[in-house]
């Protein structure tokens, strides 16, 4: 059982129109709502490739609730805060050629008590029993940037392997309690405070966060693929081929297939390059699909058995 963390829901919303004029009034052709924030992407890949998961995630106080209809759609298992006044919403707009622009709305800030609610559902799920913990995604106003780090530090005083997939100030608090970091090279270039452009910046900086306290660094480089950091071993895992698609989503579905991995024999006993193959075609099939949380099996089960993982340290 993989559990996922999602502090900041969405519904995502996608409008479909023939071309966008900024300033004109655009008619939109096609209109598709789903429940989303990472996490939710991340169990849907988990069930997709055959593990069970459940979504731990905030949603909004009103009845009746949009997100958790939502997830009920997408047949997710899930358990549920309502301590936000509504659930924000992205917009992702699409021309007929392709082009897309994105509207983030941040999210309403929580009411207070929500972060003890929040561990308090975190330990009733822990309690229920996981293999791995997934916890994704930006934080909510009011809710506290550590909040991340304390769910990676209850997973650790139970030896749950859990995967910290944050950024900014929630990432810099999670360096030193044990996760494994899976930050973009944005992320972790932030973390860093400097540009890492070649393959030894990164993995210096990587090596940086394991000796701080970090389980292990999965840095994921967009199409050039992953470059892995752990206690002993660095790691550089190419794509077979560079995919032409929808690139949102790929770090979840790379977070979906780790967690699979480091659930099985516990974080010391991970085979990494077989983990490492796994993320990057798992990652790879899911740029294929038009939609973030979904994953092209045929092309991962190919790319899979291609996969050449190279051992740098
Ligand atoms: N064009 C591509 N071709 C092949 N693989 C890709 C491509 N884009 C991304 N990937 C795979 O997906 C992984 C995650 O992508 P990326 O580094 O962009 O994550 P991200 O910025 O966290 O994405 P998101 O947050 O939108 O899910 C990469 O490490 C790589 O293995
Ligand atoms: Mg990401």
């Amino acid at each position: 059982m993989i559990l996922t963390v999602t502090l900041n829901p969405a519904i995502d919303v996608t409008y479909r129109v023939a071309g966008l004029a900024v300033g004109e009034t655009v008619r939109v052709a096609d209109v598709r709502s789903r429940a989303g924030g990472k996490g939710v992407n991340v169990a849907a890949v988990v069930r997709q490739l055959g593990s069970e998961s459940v979504v731990l995630a905030l949603t909004g106080r009103d009845e009746p609730d949009e997100f958790r209809a939502g997830l009920d759609r997408l047949g997710l298992a899930h358990r549920l805060v309502p301590a936000l006044p509504a659930v924000r919403r992205t917009v992702a707009v699409v021309e007929d050629d392709g082009v897309t622009t994105s509207l983030q709305e941040r999210g309403p800030a929580v009411a207070a008590g929500t972060r003890d609610e929040v561990v308090a559902a975190f330990r009733a799920e822990l309690a229920a029993g996981v293999d791995a913990v997934v916890v994704s995604g930006s934080v909510p106003p009011g809710l506290g940037d550590e909040v991340p780090a304390r769910l990676v530090e209850l997973c650790a005083e139970s030896g749950i392997p859990v995967i910290a997939d944050v950024s900014g100030a929630a990432l810099r608090a999670a360096v030193p309690v044990g996760a494994v970091l899976l930050p973009n090279r944005d992320e972790l270039a932030e973390l860093a405070g400097k540009r890492l452009h070649e393959p030894g910046e990164i993995a210096a900086a990587g090596r940086r966060l394991v000796r701080d306290g970090a389980a292990a660094v999965v840095a994921t480089l967009g199409e050039e693929g992953v470059l892995a950091v752990t206690a002993d071993h660095e790691f550089l895992v190419r794509p077979v081929e560079k995919v032409v698609g929808n690139p949102t989503g790929a770090g979840d579905a790379a977070a979906a297939a780790l967690a699979r991995h480091l659930a099985r024999p516990g974080l010391s006993e991970v085979d990494w390059p077989a983990a490492l193959a796994d993320v990057v075609a798992t990652s790879a099939a899911a740029v294929l699909r038009p939609v973030a949380g979904e994953v092209d099996l045929e092309a991962r089960a190919g790319w899979l058995d291609a996969l050449a993982v190279k051992e740098t340290a």
